[in-house]
């Protein structure tokens, strides 16, 4: 048997259409037109490719998006008084700080930085305890967020399922565990997050109903740590060496995923799976903030 694919480029795609005329409708209903800026600091190419992305999306669903690329001998104290620049700017409603950054800048201390109302990467500790204690107002983390999103849109809501989330990470793995508990829409699961220390790491995630894999380790879910007809979701992302193709490289996840097809009942692909989910989370919740700026002018 072969699994349901779940197509994070196409649910993504279905929810650009729904953003882009909410954006759209925003300079009329709200006075607003959303402004999302993108600090990048340093040379990491993957990085570049990442908020290379998210400003492509965020210009072509009408959002007006700021890049701003620094050298990786920024000092912490410049970053400091850019995003300072951002919090005051009344053009800008969502501000992102591409992690990593260089080791001289405390990555803390900057997030910290950020005015919690415009994090729309949710990783400010404000935000961060808002989302444990399911108060408040907040922006959730993009990929989690997006994550719960594909899981309701595909038809498997997690609501009473049993969740195995594999990685322990605070742009994933934590948050996702949050989101899941949350007595909310998206929510009401029951969760088992793994890592490192967790021993026989088969036996846990073959008690997954839902399996979300977010360790970061090339291919390394396979066929038999998965329950038979379980809902796979592939959050990793890697581009490893392929001598056999013509590139000389090909990109995965963390799932094998030609093996675990044939076991699960449904498995999102990586690429075209989480990816695109992420950067439409991240436009969404730009546009919500300009419309709660919009309301509270
Ligand atoms: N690095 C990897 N993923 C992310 C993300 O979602 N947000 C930021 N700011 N940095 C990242």
């Amino acid at each position: 048997m072969s699994a349901q694919i779940i197509s994070g480029r196409d649910i993504a795609a279905e929810i650009r259409s729904e953003l882009t005329a909410r954006t759209v409708a925003l300079p009329d209903e709200h006075g607003v037109v959303p402004g999302l800026a993108t600090v990048l600091v340093g040379d990491d190419p993957a990085s570049h490719m990442y908020v290379g992305m998210k400003n492509k999306a965020a210009g072509k669903m009408g959002i007006h998006s700021r890049q701003i690329t620094l050298p990786a001998d920024t000092s912490e104290a410049e970053l400091l008084g850019l995003v300072a620049g951002l919090n005051a700017d009344p053009q800008i409603h969502g501000i992102l700080v591409q992690l990593p950054l260089p080791d001289h800048i405390d990555e803390g201390g900057v997030i910290e930085a950020i005015d919690p109302s415009k994090d729309v990467d949710g990783f400010h500790p404000i935000s961060v305890g808002r989302l444990a204690t399911d108060s408040g107002v907040f922006f959730p983390p993009c990929t989690p967020a997006g994550v719960i999103e594909m899981l309701v849109r595909s038809g498997h809501d997690p609501a009473g399922k049993l969740v195995v989330v594999v990685g322990r990470s605070n742009i994933v793995g934590r948050p996702l565990a949050s989101l899941l508990i949350r007595k909310a829409p998206g929510g009401n699961a029951t969760v088992t997050v793994c890592h490192s220390w967790t021993p026989d790491l088969g036996a846990v995630t073959r008690s997954a109903e839902i399996l979300v894999v977010a360790i970061g380790r090339p291919e390394m879910i396979t066929a038999d740590m998965v329950q038979p007809g379980a809902v796979v979701i592939d959050v990793g992302s890697h581009r490893i060496d392929d001598p056999g193709s013509e590139k000389g490289y090909r990109l995965c996840g963390d799932v094998l995923f030609d093996e675990v097809k044939e076991v699960a009942g449904a498995l999102s692909p990586s690429p075209g799976g989480v990816g695109p989910m992420t950067i439409n989370t991240l436009i969404m919740q730009s546009v919500e903030s300009a419309e709660q700026a919009g309301r509270s002018d």
